[in-house]
């Protein structure tokens, strides 16, 4: 193995990448761990490869996907004839590579049109994850890979995510354990217009970006062109494409502080007999006889709501994300969360809005587009 990041007391580790990369040569598709979410990965250089991933997880064709490298070698090789990486992205390089950042560049004929869906940049990201990076490296070439969740499900941050939605349509789920960062990766284009734009919110936060030389004009899409509230949600499900969405209906209580209990408890009434879910911060979590609560990193299985019966005729069922403050802790449990109460098959999701500093901006940019219906007040 050329990848000198790669340590492992798996005997078996060095098997299961030399496997994985067999298949990955043949034009198959597998899903690999990242410090991100898990990715449905195959040979960003073969158009037959890159098609699969397309059909595996029911993606629209015109959504393009990231380019992941384990080298500047390897980007260098990926760029237009003799061209170097635009200057402007130099330092985020330095600084945030590998790591949970993927950025625009100009895509050259080697990147299959698949991929970028007829645009002239290209999304690359290097990786940090050890598995992912080692992973490449044996490979030799890069690797296209979106979430490996069927499109419109929450991202999979654990491999049992990942056999959820996509079970028997992959040859093989290499199991990292749970992902850290737990949202996708910051996607950033520093060529695209006068001043640099955040396209999605991610790991890598812009409280951190903007902090960088060139990056001080920094803007966000959405948060910066679409004034005030963001876009309207409809108010029944179904009604636009959902994205990061859950089964369960969810309502996304986006009221930052102490009220968020007692709007939840207001709104519950409006859904007697049915059983509820409820994503919440650990300060604004309420303990008490007619609510089971689950604490983040707590057991992965659920059996359904239904099956036990509380004291209260109402079923609710809270799972704790973590400490408001943290944004980070709850960034990670996110996509666990929701798919956890999924899984417990509750009627309806009522989610706590957090601040959108550091990584609460990202959890917000995904909330906002899970969500069914947002309560503001
Ligand atoms: O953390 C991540 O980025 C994960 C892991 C697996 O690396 N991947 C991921 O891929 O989130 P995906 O396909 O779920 O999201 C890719 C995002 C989409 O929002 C897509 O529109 C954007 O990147 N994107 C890709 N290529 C683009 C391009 N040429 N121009 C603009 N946006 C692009
Ligand atoms: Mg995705």
């Amino acid at each position: 193995l050329e990848d000198p990041h790669f340590t492992t007391t798996d005997p078996n580790a060095f098997q299961i990448l030399e496997h994985a990369a067999k298949l990955l040569s043949e034009d198959q598709v597998i899903a690999i761990p990242t410090e991100t979410v898990y990715g449905l990965a195959s040979n960003a250089l073969s158009s037959e490869a890159v098609k699969k991933i397309y059909a595996a997880k029911n993606r629209p064709s015109d959504n393009p996907l990231i380019v992941h490298i384990s080298s500047l070698k390897m980007l260098k090789s990926l760029l237009p004839n003799n061209s170097e990486i635009p200057s402007i992205y130099e330092p985020v390089i330095k600084k945030f590579w590998p790591g949970p950042l993927t950025i625009l560049l100009p895509k050259s004929d080697l990147i299959p049109s698949e991929i970028t869906c007829n645009q002239p940049t290209v999304a690359i990201r290097f990786p940090s994850h050890p598995i992912a990076r080692a992973l490449i490296s044996t490979c030799g070439f890069p690797l296209a890979a979106p979430s490996a969740n069927t499109s419109g499900r929450p991202s999979p941050t654990l491999a049992s995510h990942v056999l959820t939605d996509l079970d028997k349509k992959i040859p093989l789920i290499i199991d990292g354990d749970q992902c850290n960062f737990g949202v996708e990766s910051t996607v950033l284009d520093a060529i695209g217009s006068k001043d640099p734009l955040i396209l999605r919110p991610g790991g890598v936060t812009y409280e951190a970006l903007v902090k960088i030389p060139g990056f001080e004009n920094l803007k966000v899409y959405n948060k910066d062109f679409v004034n005030k509230k963001y876009e309207i949600t409809p108010t029944t499900p179904g009604m636009k494409y959902r994205h990061y969405s859950p089964d369960a209906e969810m309502l996304l209580v986006d009221v930052v502080g102490n009220k968020v209990m007692n709007i939840i408890d207001r709104e519950i009434q409006n859904f007697k007999n049915k059983t509820i879910g409820i994503l919440i911060t650990q300060q604004n979590a309420k303990l008490s006889d007619n609510i089971q609560t689950i604490f983040m990193n707590g057991p992965l299985k659920c059996s359904s709501v239904s099956e036990n019966p509380m004291k209260s005729n109402q079923n609710i069922l809270q799972y704790i994300l973590g400490d408001s403050l943290q944004p980070k802790q709850i960034a990670r449990e996110l996509f666990k969360g929701l798919r956890y109460l999924d899984e417990c098959k509750v009627d309806l999701i009522f989610v706590e809005g957090i601040s959108e500093e550091e990584e609460g901006l990202a959890v917000m940019n995904r909330l906002r587009k899970a969500a069914t219906k947002i309560i503001y007040e």
